[in-house]
């Protein structure tokens, strides 16, 4: 198959999975979500970035990582080059998991209920996509895709090469995460998210030298 007919199908397959994503009912989320974050960018990028879940503003636009955290993780990729157009990004769950307290709404991390509930829809949306490497934002993106007992202290910035869905797989550290720092610690860890998402762009190089496109 010619890359330009493998793009087309990449495109209609995507749409397909997205129209049944916006319609799913398979968790309570979908009682309280605004908007569905399927997921976006460029499909055919060799680099794809697996967040959390969306929060409030990605909740309003159904569009995922355009909050704070997202300009932050689009500073860090501006670092080497990269733009949203140069990658996909999308999310471990498709709808927003908050709670309510002192009637202000908040975030909250993903239920393993709600996780399981989106798994088949992030697996199916991988598996069209095919990307070269994985970065995993965050614990509950590298839990669901690397192992279940990943330590983001321990094996962040850690390769992994036995994921179905790419050659090379790591995690970095979530973007919101890093904006709780202050400080010192605030510059330190966003160094490391500026760094692992170097060591991405290096991994894809490196695959792409491996094995020939047409197998991906
Ligand atoms: N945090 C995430 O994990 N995903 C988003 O889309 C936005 C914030």
């Amino acid at each position: 198959m010619k890359m330009a007919d493998v793009n087309e199908e990449k495109n209609a397959l995507l749409a397909q999975l997205s129209e049944e994503v916006v319609n799913c009912h398979s968790c309570p989320l979908s009682l309280t979500r605004n908007k569905v974050v399927f997921g976006e960018g460029n499909p055919y990028a060799p680099l794809v970035f697996v967040g959390e879940g969306p929060g409030q503003n990605e909740d309003a636009t159904g569009r995922p990582f355009v909050g704070r955290a997202g300009a932050l993780l689009d500073e860090c990729m501006r670092e080497h080059g990269i733009t949203r157009n140069h990658v996909y990004i999308c999310n471990v769950l498709k709808c927003r998991a908050c709670i309510v307290e002192n009637t202000r709404i908040r975030n909250r991390p993903p239920q393993l209920e709600e996780l399981e509930a989106c798994r088949d829809w992030l697996h199916r949306q991988l598996t069209i996509i095919k990307p070269l490497v994985i970065v995993c934002l965050g614990g509950p993106a590298a839990n669901s895709l690397i192992h279940k007992d990943f330590k983001m202290l321990m094996e962040r910035g850690k390769w992994f090469d036995s994921s179905p869905y790419c050659r090379y797989i790591a995690a970095a550290l979530h973007p919101a995460y890093i904006l709780r720092q202050h400080g010192e610690a605030f510059d330190k860890l966003r160094q490391s998210l500026i760094d692992d998402i170097g060591a991405a762009r290096l991994k894809v190089i490196q695959a792409k030298r491996e094995a020939p496109m047409e197998l991906f």
